[in-house]
């Protein structure tokens, strides 16, 4: 059996890292659904239209060309109308936006077809926010991935390009607080553990511990 897998939880917990590193092991297809979200943040942005202006971003949403690629390393390569953005969507004034565009039905409703289509095979790992709840209820294993939101910002510190952002730790400590809230008031797809998720906490584990552990319970489902 080729299993639906969804690893939540808010930015900075590990959970595109684990999630690639576990598709890998398994042989499965990652899938970064907020990487998709930030795609039609960059295109928002791009085209002026004011985040605010729901109607203007739905057609233009609708007219988005989003095209994910897995790279041989596991992981995701995002084209927008052609371009290869993966390297942009990872901007803070991208980080700064996203959650209020992910807020909007129309763009829920379409990158949500779209991640349900790219999932209908089985044999794929999504991480996002609503994975368990909304994108896959019916996936068989769901992972919710915490840690504080010191640790997440250290880590998300340690990863930014500072070449082009230049933000300090407790710049962007702040940053991360006001966008946990956000998506964990989302209206269409809020941030929140699925009843039936196993909930781990990345505090003090290794990336490999977590992996090993989900990788575990991925396997004990196939062999059900
Ligand atoms: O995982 P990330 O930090 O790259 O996600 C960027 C934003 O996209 C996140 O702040 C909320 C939104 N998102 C969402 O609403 N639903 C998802 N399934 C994935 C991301």
């Amino acid at each position: 059996m080729k299993l639906k897998i969804a690893i939540d939880g808010p930015a900075g917990a590990g959970k595109s890292t684990v999630a690639r590193m576990v598709a890998q092991q398994l042989h499965y297809t990652y899938i970064d659904t907020g990487a998709m979200y930030r795609a039609i943040t960059l295109a928002i942005m791009r085209s002026g239209v004011p985040v605010d202006q729901t109607d203007a971003i739905a057609k233009l949403v609708k007219k988005c060309d989003l095209q994910i690629k897995l790279t041989p390393d596991g992981k995701n390569k995002i084209y927008l109308d052609g371009e290869d953005i993966t390297t942009e969507i990872r901007q803070e004034a991208v980080s700064a936006l996203v959650s209020d565009v992910s807020n909007q039905l129309m763009v829920r409703k379409f990158l949500v077809e779209k991640q349900r289509q790219m999932a209908t095979t089985g044999g794929v790992v999504l991480d996002g926010r609503d994975i368990g709840t909304v994108v896959l209820p019916d996936a068989q294993l769901k992972i919710y991935l915490v840690a504080s939101l010191a640790v997440r910002a250290k880590r998300r510190h340690l990863e930014l390009n500072k070449d082009v952002d230049n933000i300090s730790l407790s710049d962007l400590t702040n940053a991360m607080a006001i966008r946990d809230n956000k998506d964990a008031n989302n209206t269409y797809g809020p941030m929140r553990p699925a009843d039936d998720a196993i909930t781990i906490d990345t505090d003090n584990l290794s990336i490999e511990e977590v992996v090993k552990k989900i990788t575990e319970l991925a396997k004990a489902k196939i062999s059900a």
